[in-house]
């Protein structure tokens, strides 16, 4: 039997009974729900990871619905779990999936909703804050001048790297990927070179259109380049950032083979899933490179980082705060429970994960859809045609 874990309750009478495995941003996700006639439990457990026994706690034996965190292991213990407590549906708090077995929930019938779009320019923009922080050598600076240690400008103190006509590389030029990229593009005047399984043609597009509105200007053009294999991004480009989903084909993508192929100077940023980086591999890497340069938000064994890491000064650490704006995360939260909502409802899939914008309008009602359920096709739900 498991234990009971501590929750707060809205809407004690509500028809259907919708669980949280955390307290999220914002109230509007919690009014939506409770409008709907949802009651509405929100697992105020002092415990930041939840295990799979404080889950099957929180389903019980009769649970419409779950909204959970990236950081939980949904298999098929809690597909099943949630199937025979009456559930149709499961929605991440998170744009990624790789914490859930959607073949499990394919198999129980169980709707997995995700969070696309809201935390697409949040994310990037922490991207590029690590990028220039990297570059610029900011923490290490910062460290210097709390320490008391700054007695007079020198001509080397904490130099960095110019970014401005260097090469930028991305890794993924998904809707993630490819905001980060025109930021750098558009922000600092970096050449593109990019990597992805899908040719990314908007992007493309709006680089050749700002290289030509520079060129006008009597200003160097940028340029940009669809490299062929990952390593040509990894030997050519002065600054990487990773922005792939993590699954069998992008575990381990930088490794102790692909580091070396990588500039002495280069800049590596992570904002995607720590396992994408061998991250043991990494740290050797940093301590022979000592002007090799690193900015991570995500860890391999969150929360923990591998033995070494936190000693190198050529790293800037951060706890996977890429999607941390108030405006995303209150977003991610609203998207999260309405994905949830519009499959007990009987809602249509909205038509195009990548435009939300309409479910985020706080002046008006959300349309009648799920905005992103992954298993939609697995499972023949039906599309909206609004
Ligand atoms: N750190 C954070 O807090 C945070 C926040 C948001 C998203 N993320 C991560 O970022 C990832 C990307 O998000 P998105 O919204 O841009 O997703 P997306 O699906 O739009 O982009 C992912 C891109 O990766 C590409 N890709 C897949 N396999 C590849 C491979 N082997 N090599 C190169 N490219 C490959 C895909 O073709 C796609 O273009 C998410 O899956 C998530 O894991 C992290």
């Amino acid at each position: 039997m498991a234990k009971p874990v501590a929750i707060e309750v809205w809407n004690p009478n509500g028809k259907y009974r919708v669980v949280s495995t955390k307290p999220m941003p914002g109230t509007r996700w919690i009014n939506l729900l409770i409008e709907q006639d949802c009651r509405v439990e929100i697992c105020t457990q002092k415990k930041t990871i939840l295990s799979v026994e404080d889950i099957l706690a929180l389903i019980g034996d009769k649970c419409d619905g779950v909204i959970g965190q990236l950081t939980e292991d949904w298999g098929e213990t809690l597909f099943s779990a949630l199937s025979r407590a009456g559930g149709k549906a499961f929605s991440n708090m998170a744009v990624g999936y790789n914490n859930v077995d959607v073949n499990a929930a394919n198999k129980y019938g169980v709707a997995v909703g995700n969070t696309p779009g809201v935390l697409t320019e949040t994310t990037a923009e922490l991207a590029a804050s690590l990028s220039v922080a990297a570059a610029r050598r900011i923490v290490e600076a910062d460290e210097f001048m709390r320490a008391g240690l700054y007695d007079g400008w020198l001509p080397h103190l904490f130099v960095g790297n110019l970014l401005k006509g260097q090469t930028v590389g991305v890794i993924g030029a998904g809707r993630i990927g490819s905001a980060y990229a025109r930021m750098m593009v558009e922000g600092f005047k970096m050449n593109l070179i990019y990597y992805d399984i899908y040719q990314a043609t908007r992007l493309e597009k709006f680089v050749t259109a700002y290289g030509q509105f520079l060129k006008a200007n009597g200003e160097q053009p940028v340029t940009w380049k669809r490299a062929s294999s990952m390593d040509e991004v990894l030997r050519e480009a002065d600054l990487i950032s990773l922005h792939p989903v993590l699954d069998k084909t992008t575990y381990h993508l930088i490794n102790k083979e692909s580091l070396a192929t990588m500039k002495k100077e280069a800049i590596l940023v992570n904002c995607s899933r720590g396992p994408v980086i061998d991250e043991v591999a990494l740290v050797e890497h940093l301590r022979e490179n000592p002007m090799f340069r690193v900015g991570l938000d995500v860890f391999e064994d969150e929360p923990y980082m591998k033995p070494g890491l936190a000693e190198m000064k050529n790293a800037i650490v951060v706890p996977h705060i890429a999607s941390a704006s108030k405006w995303t995360r209150e977003g991610m939260a609203t998207l999260a429970a309405l994905n949830v909502l519009g499959k007990i409802k009987g809602y249509p899939i909205w038509s195009d994960p990548n435009r939300v914008e309409p479910f985020l309008n706080e002046k008006a009602l959300p349309p009648a859809a799920s905005p992103s359920i992954v298993n939609a096709k697995a499972l023949g739900l039906p599309v909206s045609k609004l």
